[in-house]
């Protein structure tokens, strides 16, 4: 009878064990998920100003493509920490740097300067030279980074890429004035 009993206890404690394993495991995300947002606050591990370079290497009306290095990565990933971005020097300290992924579906677009379009290869996304949709499936404009000057040197602020939750939207729209 004893003996009975602590088996089953033994089961009942093994049970436990391992449910709440399962329940850790499955949390993990979840508590990721959610803690997510304190993370990015500014100031958060997540965002960070990056630099691009010299002012010079980015001439006057032209739209150059830039790679960075993901501030988040790991000795693993190879050349996949590069990310490419587009910059577009409108005049003097005034640029936009789009996120190179298309608003669609996130393949990367190209910039065809004979044409002053931003083109996506999937679906036949279009752009025009300000990123803003010209045509096909993208519900909008391309993605823009924020961006300061410092030194001499164009910085971008890094770390994940733009979305319509990024703060691009008001320091970016100094750039889209600008263009008249
Ligand atoms: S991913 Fe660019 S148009 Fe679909």
């Amino acid at each position: 009878m004893s003996e009975d009993v602590s088996r089953r206890q033994f089961f009942v404690w093994l049970g436990v064990v391992l449910n709440s394993l399962a329940a850790l495991i499955l949390a993990t995300p979840v508590i990721g998920y959610l803690l997510a947002p304190l993370l990015r606050a500014e100031g958060g591990q997540y965002r960070q100003w990056i630099d691009l370079g010299e002012l010079d290497e980015f001439p006057e009306g032209q739209t150059r493509l830039a790679k960075y290095k993901n501030p988040i990565s790991n000795a693993w990933d190879g050349d996949t920490d590069n990310i490419p971005c587009w910059v577009r020097r409108l005049q003097g300290e005034t640029f936009q740097v789009f996120a190179v992924n298309c608003a669609h579906l996130g393949c990367p677009v190209r910039w065809f300067p004979q044409s002053g379009l931003f083109m996506c290869p999937c679906h036949g996304g279009v752009y025009y030279r300000d990123g803003s949709r010209a045509s096909g499936p993208p519900p909008r404009g391309l993605f823009q980074y924020p961006y300061k000057i410092e030194g001499g040197r164009l910085m971008i602020q890094g770390g994940e890429l733009p979305t319509l939750a990024s703060p691009s939207a008001s320091l970016n729209k100094r750039s889209q004035e600008c263009q008249g």
